[in-house]
């Protein structure tokens, strides 16, 4: 099935949200960026951004028997959300967590996931390229 590719808040803004931290490319950069690599090996991509989580939590319910990977950057939701968490272990799926920021490089809250504990990958700090590391990761791993 195809890789999903998840966004959490606030990156619908990406572009213009704080760029010397996350750059200049937008959302839809990112996301074409995913389906360009998983093309490569014939594979497709969904695609979902929400600033809310019980969305997000929703649509990771629909991937149940669907989608057949996850790539996930929480945002914000990584350093807060048990329930996201408890989400992403039900479809039984791998999953790799992105974060374009090195997110031990800056505050001390960010350095705690709640959601590194279920991943089987963790990307932080290559900027837009981790999407990209991330898909090729999943395409050429199963
Ligand atoms: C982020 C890092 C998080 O700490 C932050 O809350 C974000 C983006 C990243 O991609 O670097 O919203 O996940």
């Amino acid at each position: 099935g195809p890789i999903l590719v998840l966004n959490g808040p606030n990156l619908n803004m990406l572009g213009t949200r704080q760029p010397e931290v996350y750059g200049s490319a937008t959302l839809d950069d990112v996301v074409e960026l995913c389906r360009q690599t998983a093309h490569r090996y014939g594979r497709e991509i969904a695609a979902f951004q929400s600033n809310s989580e019980g969305a997000l939590i929703d649509r990771i319910h629909r991937a149940c028997g669907v989608e057949s990977a996850i790539v996930i950057n929480p945002a914000g939701l990584t350093h807060t959300s048990v329930a996201l968490r408890d989400a992403l272990v039900i479809p039984e799926v791998p999953i790799v967590e992105v974060h374009i920021s090195n997110v031990h490089a800056r505050e001390e809250f960010r350095a705690h996931s709640y959601i590194s504990p279920i991943a089987t990958a963790v990307v932080t700090g290559m900027g837009i390229q981790g999407y990209a590391a991330a898909i090729e990761f999943l395409v050429r791993s199963a």
